[in-house]
Formats: structure tokens, sequence, C-alpha cells
């Protein structure tokens, strides 16, 4: 049994991690300020917390909170972030100060009281684009599309004879290419804890998430994952926005697994390494939009494909996970269509405020949708 402190512990991916370690025989305790982006104006206790977890309403950039929330730790588990990639364009102060001043003073804390194991939340988004192959066979890792081909609404990837790259899982010895300010957040946070835990001995590992859904992710924000919008939009009737064409592909992971998966990093004695955390499957926007209006009762509600784009997305990326597979004997549970379906029967009694137009309207007034 460990005493573990999950930062950011209240959220999605954070109530999913303290589920599973409880039921595995841990001790929890959640450090969360409760971001009313993420939790509402109330700032209430989410009620899908296990009461078994103690939670410590905090900051993770306040070294009194910090303090408080590692007295009696063994482990910790970091994932306070701030999560959304296009916000992270233009409240950049915000996510530099939350994630990486963040991940600096939990660090500090740390190097004064080391704990016997780190677990830290990466990120895909750090890859860019996913590797690919060309049309000569070759490996290739794509540069990112520049302003003048999404302006023409050349989206997809192309090598430099025009000929389309098919996309290919991606391993974790791709070299990462950042393209969004959250996207450098996360490379921070994961080479900062790599590097801090090494000098002070602390067996660390980041594990790389890729597109993580299920229950409990904020509906409201208009700012988290795509699933999750798309939900909000349909509890409300009306058509999830799709940038682009919709065909850009992404890898989707049930948070139960994900869940699973910083239970095998935290009693792993794998240290000082990277992981990637996916389902090794692809699947376009497009399609997961049509999926979700027909699970929800909604099949009538087509997708509407709005042709723009969102600075700082990528086109393609899936994981390949054979090493988490052979390292943490890490194997993804849930399917796709059953965790659809569960999300289906969650989402039934939801009442979701939907934000994505404001939101996308912030973004273009900034020229951050076009
Ligand atoms: P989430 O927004 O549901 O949870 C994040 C939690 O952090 C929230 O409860 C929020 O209140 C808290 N938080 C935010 N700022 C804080 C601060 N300053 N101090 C203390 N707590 C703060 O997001 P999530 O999807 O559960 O993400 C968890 C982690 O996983 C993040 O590090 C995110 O970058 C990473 N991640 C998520 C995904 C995904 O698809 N959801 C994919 C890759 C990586
Ligand atoms: C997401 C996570 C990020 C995580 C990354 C890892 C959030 C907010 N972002 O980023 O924390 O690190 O996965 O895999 O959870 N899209 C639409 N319409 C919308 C919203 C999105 O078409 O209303 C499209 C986007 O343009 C993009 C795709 O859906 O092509 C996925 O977007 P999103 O869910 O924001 O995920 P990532 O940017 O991949």
């Amino acid at each position: 049994m460990a005493r573990v402190l999950i930062t950011g512990g209240a959220g999605f991916i954070g109530s999913h991690a303290a589920d599973a370690l409880l039921a595995a025989g841990h001790e929890v305790r959640l450090l969360d300020n409760l971001s009313p982006q993420v939790h509402g104006s109330q700032r209430h206790r989410p009620l899908y917390l296990d009461k078994a977890a103690e939670l410590v309403v905090g900051d993770i950039t306040d070294a009194l909170a910090i303090e408080r929330a590692l007295r009696g730790a063994d482990m910790v588990l970091h994932l306070a972030s701030s999560v959304g990639v296009g916000q992270s364009m233009y409240d950049i102060a915000s996510y530099v100060r939350t994630n990486e001043l963040g991940t600096a003073m939990l660090l500090e804390a740390l190097s004064k009281r080391p704990v016997e194991r780190l677990v830290v939340a990466s990120s895909m988004s750090i890859y860019g684009e996913g590797l690919c192959r060309s049309a000569d066979g070759s490996v290739v890792a794509p540069a990112e599309r520049t302003i003048g081909q999404l302006r023409k609404g050349q989206w997809e990837l192309r090598d430099d004879d025009g000929r389309p790259l098919e996309p290919l899982p991606t391993p974790e010895s791709k070299q990462p290419t950042l393209s969004s300010i959250y996207a450098l957040n996360k490379y921070a946070q994961e080479r900062m804890c790599l590097i801090i835990a090494k000098a002070y001995g602390i067996p660390t590992v980041a594990l790389r998430f890729f597109n993580v859904f299920g229950p409990h992710q904020a509906l409201s924000n208009p700012y988290t994952g795509v699933l999750a919008i798309f939900a909000a939009r349909l509890l409300n009737n009306r058509p999830p926005l799709v940038f682009e064409d919709g065909l850009q592909r992404r890898d989707f992971i049930h948070v139960t697994d994900v869940a699973r998966a910083c239970v095998l990093a935290l009693e792993s004695d794998r240290s000082d390494d990277v992981f990637n955390i996916g389902s090794g499957q692809s699947r376009t926007i497009l399609s997961v939009a049509h999926d979700l209006a027909r699970v929800m009762g909604r099949p009538g509600i087509a997708p509407e494909i709005t042709g723009k784009y969102r600075a700082g997305d990528i086109r393609h990326c899936f994981a390949d996970i054979s090493k988490a597979r052979d390292a943490l004997g890490f194997e993804p549970r849930v399917g796709f269509e059953e965790g659809l379906d569960e999300l289906a029967g969650y989402l039934a009694d939801q009442i979701a405020e939907d934000r994505a137009e404001k939101a996308t309207e912030e973004l273009s007034q900034r020229g951050l949708v076009a």
C-alpha cells in the first residue's frame, strides 16, 4: 500500500486514477484548485470523486498548498494542467504559469522531500505530426503544415512531390515537434520531471497520453477534448462543429485504460523513461462525430464540416504502444465502440452548457481559427 498524491486529481483522468488506485489498495490524496473552467463557477467537490479520496483544494503554483498536500505521501501522480491546445495559443502566460511554473514548484518541493516514485502526464501533442510513410516506402517525420497550405484548405500531409503520406503508428523515439504552447508546456513538464528526478534519485516516468475519452470529462469546458465538446453540442441538439475536412485522425483511449496505465507506472520499477499510452488505433474526427450522434440517439444530427482550421492542430497522430506493452504490461481493454456506448449511458442524464461556438468565436477573433 502506498499513499499517492494526485495533482489535478479532481479532474477527468485524476478521478479515474483515484478510483483505480483505491481499488488497488492504495491511499489517495488529491491536490486540485477546482479550476472554474473545468468544475464550474461553484467549484464544488465533484460528485464523481470517491469519498475515500482526500481533497486538498489548492493551486499547483502555491508552495504551501503543495507542502500540505505532500505530507505523508509516498508517490506523486502529476496531472494538474491547463489542457486546451487552442486556448494555450492566446492564454499564454496562464498556460506557462500552471503547466511549467506549477511543475517547477512541485519539483522544488520534491527536491526537499523526495518521494518513492513520480509519474507525470505528458501528451501525444509533443510529437507534432505523427510518423508517416511516403510513396517510395520510406518512413518520414512530416513537417508542420504551413499557414499558406491551411488557408488554401490543403489539409492532407504530402511529400515534396505532392504525393500523399500514409500515417503510421508513432513510437516514443520520434523527435518532438512542438506546434502549440500546450505541447511546449507538456514537453517542459516531462523533461523537468525527468531531469530533477534523476538528480534527486526519484524514480520517474512520463506517460504520453493520446486522446482520452470517457465519463467525467468536463462537458461545459469548450477547450476540453473533442468528444466532450461534441457531446455537449449533441446534448443541446446542435451539430458537432468539425474543423478541416474531418478526416484528421486521432487515437482515442478509454479513461479507465489510462487510469490503469497510471497504476502500472506507479507500481513498476521502470524509471527515467517515457511511454505512449494510447489504443494503437486511429479514427477520423468525422467518424467519431457520426458515431457519437448515433450512440446518443441523435443519428439525424449530422456533423457540420466547417472547413476551418485551428492554429496549433496537427493532422494525424496515433500511438505505437509496444513499449508500454513490453515494459509496463499495459494493454488497452476497452474497445472504442464499447467505451462510446458506456459514455452515451453516462451522458443520458447530463446537462451541458454548449460553449463551443463562443470558444470558436474567441479563437477566430484572434485569428486562431480561420
Ligand atoms: P482536466 O481538466 O479534467 O483535469 C485537470 C485538473 O487539474 C482539473 O481538475 C483542474 O481543476 C486541475 N487544475 C488546473 N489548474 C490547476 C492548478 N493551477 N492547480 C491545481 N490544479 C489545477 O484534464 P484531464 O483530461 O484529466 O488531464 C489530466 C492530465 O492529463 C493533464 O496533465 C493533461 O495535460 C494530460 N493529458 C490529457 C489528455 C486528454 O485527452 N484528456 C491527453 C494527454 C494528456
Ligand atoms: C487532446 C487534449 C490534450 C492532449 C492531447 C493528447 C484536450 C483539450 N486536449 O489534444 O490535452 O494532450 O489530446 O492526445 O483534451 N476538433 C473539432 N471540433 C471541435 C474540437 C476539436 O473538429 O469542436 C478537432 C481538432 O481540430 C483536432 C481533433 O478534433 O483535429 C482533436 O482535438 P482535441 O480533442 O482538442 O485534441 P488534441 O488537440 O488532439
